[in-house]
């Protein structure tokens, strides 16, 4: 069959989707690019935020046009959104023949396979191990053959009282370290020289779903990066996103030592306001996050940080709006996301008092996002005359002539290539010119 997937939301759902790919194509059928040529539509959804949903339920709820033209054609829906709505958006959708969990995707294929006889079925059910280890080595259609993003663990079990994830998602499961180790190691093998582990709390790596971070001297995800790091072959490992309060000195350790685990760092703040984080049921104050920070900052100097931040929260006061700004200031983050607080139902803070108007979180949004501009044009002009490592890509999309790759501190370098360069290696680029998103510079000998 031909089948169509449409992608929204993480990182983590770009994995899915280029693993139900990958296990799709192995069993004969083929991925198209337009809705059109589609015998399968599949959507995997994403519910953080309400506005995520509406734009799927509004693209699924469209293909019905899709649908009446061919009815042979099978919709399908994965993902978050699958999971938190079930069988209430088959009723709002029932053009819809089947969802499935996020637990579950190991099964896509059977679920195909049996949909032309059997419609409507629901796979959602319990986070299945099997997820992880089943769903491990199957890629398709990476874009760049050097990168790959490999899931470590799923769910998380920190209810954030915003957050919907640890109720779609489920509790915490990890792969074992053998396990991540042989799926890179063949990646390796087949080209890939960068990898980005992902997992909604990737500090919680091998904690058997303990719901506390780990005390001084335990990470298994520490563990885990050192396992990694001896992999030949493979130049980088970047990860994504871990939770503050699992940074013991072990893990800092790995990270300052390690040569391949890269200069930079998405660390969750969400919030500079120790009130708001405690109402956002982060188990951190503004102080403890910026030890971390600082810690990391002072054993790797050329460390860059970026965030995730929501404004709006309710109850959120001027006040603790300023403190989250300057916070980021402070912190010098070269990117964040800043999200609109969304409330979403079935979590404590769609509940809570005192919840603020759109026009302030619009407003606030703006601010942080105009102070993002400016300090990373500002750091991007104080990085001229230093030496970035980068790991090469090849030719620039904007401009053939040029090469670019990414600094190990996340940056995009442009250079003029040298014959003897190869792409998938490193070089040492002196920066002579940078602008707002990019570095410029050429070769060092
Ligand atoms: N509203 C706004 N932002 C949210 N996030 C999670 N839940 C919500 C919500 N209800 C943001 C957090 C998280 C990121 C992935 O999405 O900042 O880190
Ligand atoms: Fe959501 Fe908090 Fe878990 Fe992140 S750590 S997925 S914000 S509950």
């Amino acid at each position: 069959m031909k089948i169509y997937i449409k992608t929204y939301g993480c990182q983590m759902n770009e994995r899915d989707s280029e693993a139900c790919a990958g296990m799709l194509v192995e069993k004969g059928h083929s991925i198209v690019d337009s809705e059109e040529e589609a015998d399968v539509l599949i959507f995997n959804t994403c519910s953080v935020r309400e506005l995520a949903e509406r734009k799927a339920i509004g693209k699924i709820g469209i293909m019905k046009k899709l649908k009446k033209l061919n009815p042979d054609l099978i919709i399908g829906v994965m993902g978050c959104m699958a999971q938190n709505l079930g069988e209430a958006l088959l009723k709002k959708l029932p053009h819809v023949d089947f969802l499935i969990g996020t637990g579950q995707l190991h099964k896509l294929p059977d679920i195909l396979e049996s949909i032309a006889a059997e419609r409507h079925q629901a796979a959602l059910l319990e986070e299945s191990p099997e997820v992880l280890t089943g769903m491990a080595t199957h890629f398709y259609g990476r874009e760049n053959p050097l990168f790959a993003y490999i899931a470590i663990t799923r769910g998380c079990n920190r209810y954030c009282s915003y957050c919907i994830v640890p109720y779609v998602r489920g509790r915490e499961i990890s792969r074992d370290i053998p396990d991540v180790v042989q799926e890179v190691k063949k990646l390796v093998d087949s080209g890939v020289r960068e990898i980005m582990l992902l997992g909604q709390n990737v500090a919680a790596f091998g904690l058997n779903g303990d719901t506390n971070p780990p005390p001084e001297g335990v990470s298994p995800f520490a563990d885990l990066l050192h396992e990694l790091n001896k992999i030949e072959g493979l130049k980088r490992i970047r990860f994504t996103s871990p939770y503050p309060s699992y940074f013991n000195d072990k893990l800092i350790d790995a990270i300052a030592t390690l040569p391949k685990v890269c200069h930079n760092l998405h660390l969750p703040l969400q919030s500079g306001s120790n009130r708001i984080l405690k109402k956002m049921n982060r188990q951190y104050t503004a102080e403890q996050y910026l030890t971390i920070v600082n810690k990391l900052k002072s054993r790797i100097p050329d460390m860059t940080f970026s965030t995730d931040v929501i404004v709006g929260f309710p109850d959120e006061t001027e006040e603790d709006f300023n403190a989250t700004r300057n916070l980021m200031n402070i912190v010098d983050y070269d990117n964040a996301f800043i999200f609109k607080y969304s409330p979403r139902e079935g979590t404590p803070a769609a509940k809570m008092a005192d919840q603020v108007p759109l026009e302030i979180k619009e407003k606030r949004n703006e601010i942080l996002l105009k102070d993002l501009a400016v300090r990373s044009e500002r750091q991007n002009r104080e990085l001229i005359g230093s030496t970035q490592e980068v790991l090469i890509e090849g030719p620039s999309k904007r401009n053939p002539k040029r090469w670019s790759g990414r600094a190990s501190n996340a940056k995009m370098v442009i250079f003029t290539p040298e014959p003897s360069m190869q792409i998938g290696g490193l070089a040492k680029i002196k920066i002579h010119r940078a602008t707002k998103a990019s570095l410029f510079g050429d070769i060092t000998d």
